[in-house]
């Protein structure tokens, strides 16, 4: 085997996402698997360079991980031609600045969602990145997540019938606080740091609904702040500019009607922290994380109303857990580390790659008609994007 090195300069792995997410559980379990077997006698082995603006947390980063190279220093990494992609995930506020950079330095590039915080930003980079000629990627981890693989594999094997709608509820308790840390960054509550509900998830749900059942044509949204005040990283109060909350439909192409509850102020009662229902004329299933479930029409039963009556059935039992069906002995690897390995494969290879600053321009046009339409209070079409 001939070991080829990919160099990649990482900006923001002292972030939650940009630490465990693709540093551990994607860059480095690629090298700790050997690297990436490219099937034609080559392994790919990832490099990376990290950057940030904490010197003494990257060193300490680098010094955990048994890695030499770190830099807080961009401008100096982008310049040197032996660093082949830069990676982004930074808060949403400094990406398009950051990666505006790296596209004039030639990199090819893979950047957390949303790309911008408006499509106008979102397009640039686009069309910048399209100009330069270079590889672009954009993180669009829920598709590789084993529920949504099995969903997706139900779709293709046409067990709805026609599919009639979608019920997404995703959520959980985020703490204030003040009497319990909270469990994501302050900065996701502060607008004017680019944080929100909307702009975070709806550009997850705009590629998984387009991925998996049509193109979102329209959009209706009522976005919300139910908690306003929130204590930061160091316990001082703070307004809660940003909303944390937002009930969305969605029309789909192809005629379904997706319904997406997305909060960081509900508690959980379900099996999972998401979960999508779909119904279609043939058989319906409910998707999560890592389970899918499914009730075929030949086995669906026929409940009569009357409240008069104590509940004699279980609903929940009534359903069938999809199995995973992999090859003995696999298992279904990490969501973030499948798309980098697919990433570098179109970056070496020139492997065929979707999930492009275009489509990363589609999530951030939802989260920003989302946030119109709820603003306006009325529904707004999707027009489709093109560079
Ligand atoms: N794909 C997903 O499922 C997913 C999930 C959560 C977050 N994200 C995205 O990842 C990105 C990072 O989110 P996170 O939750 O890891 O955030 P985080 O606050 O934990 O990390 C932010 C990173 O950006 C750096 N940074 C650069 N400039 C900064 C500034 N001016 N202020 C504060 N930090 C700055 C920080 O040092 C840190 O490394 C965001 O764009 C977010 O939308 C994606």
């Amino acid at each position: 085997m001939t070991r080829r090195t990919v160099r990649i300069a990482m900006n923001g792995v002292t972030g939650r996402m940009g630490y465990r997410q693709h540093l551990v559980r994607s860059v480095l379990a690629l090298r700790e698997q050997g690297g990436l077997d490219l099937g034609d006698g080559t392994v790919l082995w990832p490099e990376p360079v990290l950057v940030g603006r904490r010197e003494h947390a990257l060193r300490e980063i680098a010094g955990r991980h048994g890695l030499t190279e770190w830099s807080t220093d961009l401008d100096a990494v982008l310049a040197d031609d032996t660093v082949d992609v830069y990676f982004d995930a930074q808060i949403t506020s400094a990406r398009v600045e950051a990666v505006r950079k790296a596209i004039a330095a030639g990199k090819h590039l893979y950047v957390e969602k949303p790309t911008a915080t408006s499509l106008d930003g979102a397009l640039e980079l686009a069309r910048l990145a399209r100009d330069a000629g270079i590889k672009h990627g954009v993180v669009q981890d829920k598709i590789f997540l084993p529920g949504l693989l099995k969903l997706k594999r139900l779709v293709d094997g046409g067990f709805f019938g026609e599919i009639l709608s979608v019920r997404g509820e995703f959520g959980y308790w985020v703490f204030e606080g003040d009497w319990q840390e909270a469990q994501r960054p302050s900065w996701n509550y502060r607008a004017e740091d680019g944080g929100g509900i909307v702009t975070d998830m709806f550009p997850h749900w705009e590629y998984v609904l387009h991925e998996l059942f049509g193109r979102v044509t329209s959009v209706q949204a009522l976005a919300t702040t139910h908690v306003p005040r929130r204590w930061d990283e160091h316990g001082k109060p703070y307004s809660a500019t940003a909303d944390d909350a937002a009930y969305g439909v969605f029309q789909l192409e192809g005629g379904a009607v997706a319904q997406i509850n997305s909060s960081w102020a509900v508690r959980v009662h379900r099996d999972e922290l998401v979960e999508f229902q779909v119904d279609g004329t043939h058989g319906s299933a409910v998707a999560g994380l890592r389970g899918c479930r499914v009730q075929h029409r030949s086995a669906t039963p026929k409940p009569v109303w009357n409240p008069d009556l104590p509940v004699t059935e279980s609903f929940r039992d009534q359903w069938q857990e999809v199995p995973d069906n992999l090859a003995p002995g696999a298992e279904f690897d990490n969501g973030f580390k499948a798309q980098w390995e697919l990433f570098l494969r179109h970056v070496v290879l020139d492997e065929p790659y979707a999930w492009d600053l275009l489509a990363g321009a589609r999530g951030v046009q939802l989260a920003e008609l989302g946030l119109r339409s709820s603003a306006e209070g009325r529904r707004l079409d999707v027009p489709e994007l093109t560079l």
